[in-house]
């Protein structure tokens, strides 16, 4: 019964650092980040930024390398297994289940916003994206031309019987996610991360040039310029005039968005990383390549991400300008700064272009959690898997396109699943690696192989810091955020209905895992670990 199929594993040691930073540079780095830093502090927000960086991200993105590794020299890939095995009861292996849970609901939504960045490169490319010769109005007709690209003005609208544009475009992005999941780890999300990422940070490049070199476009507005710009953008400010420069530290939401920006940036606490690390071999380095793919998020998150998108926005439209959230910033916002820009078409394509390619690593590192367990836990073949998995994500991504009004579908599953089940997967992370598996025996285990020794104070952060940030964040979110969301669920209609699909996504996982489980017993193939640490270092390859 066990699987005769050959593992796979990543090609170089490069290829798996490109494709773990892949999956965690994305649309969060670029679009998400820029404004909740710059709405929340400016650069006062950094320091409850750089906190949840060092105390909650790297922590835990560390602990998840080491499980991942460990998992993968059982035999094991996906995550209810590697729980399994680090855990040595059933009931880790049910609580994995959340490792494939959340990166496919998130996928769901994701790859719809990631068709977005397409269809708006494709635009640009083609000379479309034409807002009228009035200046004064140009803010109103992006509204209008993101509205009707995305239906948000009426359910069911991108579904009608015509084929909608932007539906094209999912059709599309959908495609090519599922070659290169179908093409395999190292053929397929390797090879493609390996060239992606360095085209990325050339257009970024690009683009941040064209920004830092504007100078003062207006000469009637002379205060709004590339310094005015990057001052607005970092220099620490109040969260509401009169108040002190620092008032942002005093917020516990402030605090709050840093943590949560820093899970959904780095992706920690979805189960992605995990599954990436299970097809490390034993004399692998996790500790360096852990830090070296979270460096260069925060490369591209602060040093790309937060020089572009604000700075721009403020030269050309003032402060007033640079608000509106995520998607308001991006699609509506940018595309008025490109029009106003010298040479903004070409730009503006470079600009969406690096977004699809930063949406696209990060979308294909949600799907391989979940074709790595039907591979491994129900021995399907990688077309079943693919299509099976094709059909669960086209349905789920088909509700998100069919109830457009408002994006509330989009932003019921960002809620319950891209924030609410990160948080629980996190605390679930934590528990698991540092008090059931042991953060001593971790320790021991990540450092076999190691290319940099990991900080001693590392285990007692993992052990006790990490997680008493993490609940005291995490209450104070459930504490703030969750109310509302439990009182949009009694009113029914689309939240609800989001919820419903969660739930029925989990239970038919659970069963999944329920099955898996009685196949790797019939194997005695028990996903439990050794109580006692092997020592994997002292063996051959
Ligand atoms: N980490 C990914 C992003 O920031 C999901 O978009």
């Amino acid at each position: 019964m066990a699987s005769k199929r050959p593992r796979e594993a990543w090609a170089s040691r490069l290829g798996v650092i490109l494709a773990v930073a892949g999956s965690a540079v994305g649309l969060g780095n670029f679009l998400r980040f820029p404004g909740l830093a710059a709405g929340n502090g400016g650069g006062a927000f950094m320091i409850p930024y750089f906190c949840a960086l060092l105390l909650l991200g790297i922590p835990i993105c560390w602990a998840e390398w080491s499980m991942g590794k460990y998992g993968g020299l059982f035999g094991f890939n996906s995550c209810p297994a590697i729980f399994g095995v680090l855990g040595r009861r059933p009931i880790w292996r049910y609580l994995g289940v959340l490792g494939l849970l959340i990166p496919v609901v998130i996928y769901m939504y994701y790859v719809y916003i990631e068709s977005w960045c397409l269809g708006y490169a494709f635009s640009y490319l083609m000379g479309e994206i034409n807002l009228g010769e009035d200046p004064t109005k140009w803010a109103e007709e992006s509204k209008k031309f993101f509205a009707d690209f995305v239906g948000s003005d009426q359910d069911g609208l991108m579904l009608d019987g015509k084929l909608h544009v932007s539906v094209v475009f999912w059709l599309i992005t959908f495609a090519v996610n599922f070659f290169f999941i179908y093409r395999g780890l190292s053929k397929g999300i390797e090879k493609f991360c390996t060239w992606a990422m360095p085209a990325m940070a050339i257009c970024a490049l690009i683009v941040l040039v064209r920004v830092l070199t504007l100078g003062t476009p207006d000469p009637s507005l002379p205060d709004q310029n590339v310094l005015g710009g990057l001052a607005y953008m970092w220099e620490p400010k109040p969260l509401k005039p009169g108040d002190s420069v620092f008032s942002a530290l005093a917020d516990p939401e402030v605090w709050m968005k840093a943590a949560g920006q820093i899970f959904f940036s780095l992706s920690v606490g979805f189960g992605v990383i995990i599954n990436y690390a299970s097809y490390l071999k034993r004399r692998d380095d996790v500790v360096l390549s852990g830090l070296t793919a979270s460096a260069t998020n925060e490369f591209f998150e602060v040093c790309l991400g937060g020089l572009i998108t604000i700075p721009a926005a403020f030269i050309f439209l003032g402060a007033a300008g640079t608000v509106g959230g995520t998607f308001g910033l991006g699609f509506n916002t940018l595309p008025v700064v490109f029009l106003h820009m010298p040479g903004g078409a070409f730009f503006g394509f470079i600009w969406f272009f690096m977004l699809f390619l930063a949406a696209i690593t990060s979308s294909l590192s949600m799907l391989q959690p979940a074709i790595a367990f039907f591979e491994e836990g129900l021995d399907l073949g990688r077309r079943a898997s693919v299509a099976i998995l094709g059909m669960i994500t086209g349905l789920g991504s088909l509700f998100v396109i069919f109830y457009s009004k408002g994006l509330v579908a989009l932003d019921t599953l960002d809620f319950w699943a891209g924030t609410a089940l990160i948080y629980v997967l996190a605390t679930l992370q934590v528990i698991l690696y540092a008090w059931v598996f042991g953060a001593e025996k971790g320790h021991r285990f990540a450092q076999q192989g190691a290319e940099m020794r990991l900080p001693r104070i590392f285990t007692f952060v993992i052990r006790y810091i990490t997680p008493t940030y993490l609940l005291v964040v995490f209450g104070m979110w459930a504490y703030k955020s969750l109310p509302g969301y439990v009182e949009q669920l009694g009113e029914g209609g689309v939240p609800l209905l989001g919820v419903l699909l969660i739930g029925v996504i989990a239970i038919f996982l659970l069963i999944l895992v329920h099955i898996a489980g009685m196949r790797w017993g019939a194997e005695t193939r028990d996903t439990s670990g050794p109580e006692e640490l092997p020592d994997f270092s002292e063996e051959k390859q």
